[in-house]
């Protein structure tokens, strides 16, 4: 249904720093493959009848977008510790141009499923590290004159903050604007390439690093990670939101912080996992967590930090007390976990991995296929918070788009909460789990609100 009609590579437009740029130990850790995001537009008549504007603009566009965001041209290297470093050689990236038959109609809602086939570039994880593009991108023209613009970006270079500081200078330099705020590269400001401290700094146990819990009475989980998985966008009102939240502030102390949308929704994602996953009550769970440090850590980084700012925390509890206990137990074990996080606990984190001789436990590397790295599937889950995240009103020049969401995700356990566009206080939940659990899951997170 999609026809690749040509595929390019694209480089800075001028010449750039060339040469070795390292990496921060978050850069390095978690997922270090490549994120999708899909865009839908419905561009206006004249975007559409000159045939080749749209992938022009794109291209020349991002080719100037490389200047300032070089390393994004570059590509990866392994050096010992199974650690990474970037090569600054401006490789490129790559550009796909392709067509369908399809109408933007036919997607419905827009809920990721086999309809987005084709229209998210692929990344061949079979060639060797330093031969792939860290950055990717797809335009596809639908046969109802409406586009898709897909992209997929290495998370060891980027996170979602950086990703879209990137991807909306981009379209502001399509759309003829100077760039607004130049990415600061140097990721020294968080020790990258340092050796460890000569006096070792890591006084907290850092849980989030130990192994996951497994199934109650399994000695691994590798037939968890065979289990076939699906993905689903829940949808939740304003109403059914505020609902949830009154619940679970209803025994907070007056003087207490209410309870975020975050912590709310992602104590409600948790419980409704065990309960779909049926699991006993004395089984162990932990819930990841990712968190941003640019709030958090001193000194701050520099405004426009590229790189990998965030790190996962984890709330642990046994299903048995999330599910039997009153909601706001589940809700207070993720404020307790978010809480942690201090000044000190993130720079304890970076020295925590400095000090690992191998990187390679803490690397989820599932979308190659490996079995190695953190398991967050069944008993575990992860709840990724995009309700930050810039991510709406992005316009190469042919106005807005009618529709963004992640590409498909595939890793049970895996979700994104997000908050819808219009602004009324609805979320999205874009959640991926086992198959034999989704129903049930579906009926829980709506019944038991
Ligand atoms: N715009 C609007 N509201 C804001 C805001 C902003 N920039 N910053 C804070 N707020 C308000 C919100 O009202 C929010 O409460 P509400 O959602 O109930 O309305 C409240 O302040 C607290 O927000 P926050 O401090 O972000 O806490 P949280 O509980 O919503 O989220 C974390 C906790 C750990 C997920 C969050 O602090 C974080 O680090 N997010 C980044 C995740 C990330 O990087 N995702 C991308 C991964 S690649």
């Amino acid at each position: 249904m999609v026809r690749m009609k040509g595929c390019s590579i694209v480089k800075a437009a001028e010449p750039t720093r060339k040469g070795t740029l390292s990496l921060s130990e978050w850069d390095q850790v978690g997922i270090i493959t490549h994120v999708p995001t899909i865009y839908f537009y419905r561009p206006p008549e004249n975007w559409i009848r000159s045939p080749n504007k749209i992938s022009t603009t794109l291209k020349e566009s991002l080719s100037r977008a490389l200047v300032a965001f070089y390393p994004l041209a570059g590509r990866l290297r392994w050096i010992g510790g199974r650690r990474l470093e970037l090569n600054c050689n401006n490789a490129g990236v790559r550009f796909v141009e392709s067509e369908s038959v399809m109408k933007l109609d036919d997607f419905g809602d827009f809920s990721p499923s086999s309809k987005y086939d084709g229209l998210i570039p692929t990344v061949d994880y079979g060639l060797p590290i330093h031969e792939l593009p860290l950055f990717m991108a797809q335009v596809t023209k639908f046969a109802c004159g409406g586009i898709s613009l897909s992209f997929v970006i290495s998370h060891a270079v980027a996170d979602g903050q950086s990703s879209l500081h990137f991807i909306s200078e981009w379209a502001g330099l399509a759309r003829g604007e100077p760039l607004k705020t130049a990415p600061f590269l140097d990721r020294k400001v968080l020790r990258a390439g340092d050796p460890p401290a000569s006096q070792p700094f890591c006084s907290y146990h850092h849980s989030e690093f130990d192994k996951p819990p497994l199934l109650v009475g399994k000695s691994d989980n590798a037939e968890e990670r065979k289990k076939k998985t699906t993905v689903t966008i829940l949808r939740l009102t304003n109403e059914q939101v505020k609902t949830l939240q009154y619940t679970a502030n209803e025994c907070q102390n007056s003087s207490s912080r209410p309870y975020t949308r975050y912590e709310t929704l992602t104590a409600h994602v948790w419980r409704c996992a065990c309960k779909a996953r049926k699991l006993v009550k004395e089984q162990p769970t932990a819930l990841g967590i990712c968190v941003d440090a640019r709030s958090r850590i001193e000194p701050r980084l520099p405004t426009g930090y590229f790189g990998n700012a965030t790190f996962d925390v984890i709330a642990t509890s046994t299903a048995g007390e999330l599910v039997s206990k009153p909601f706001s137990f589940a809700v207070r074990r993720i404020r307790e976990a978010i809480e942690m996080v201090t000044n000190e606990y993130i720079w304890s984190t970076i020295e925590y991995l400095k000090n690992q001789k191998d990187l390679t436990k803490f690397q989820n590397l599932h979308a190659l296929g490996s079995e190695e790295g953190p398991f967050y599937g069944n008993p575990n889950m992860g709840v990724v918070s995009w309700l930050r995240l810039p991510m709406y009103g992005l316009d190469f020049g042919w106005g807005k788009e009618i529709y963004v969401g992640p590409g498909t995700h595939d890793f049970d356990g895996d979700s994104l909460l997000i908050s819808n566009p219009s602004g009324d206080g609805s979320l999205v939940l874009a959640l991926c789990l086992q198959v034999e659990h989704m129903e049930p899951f579906k009926k829980h997170f709506y019944d038991d609100i």
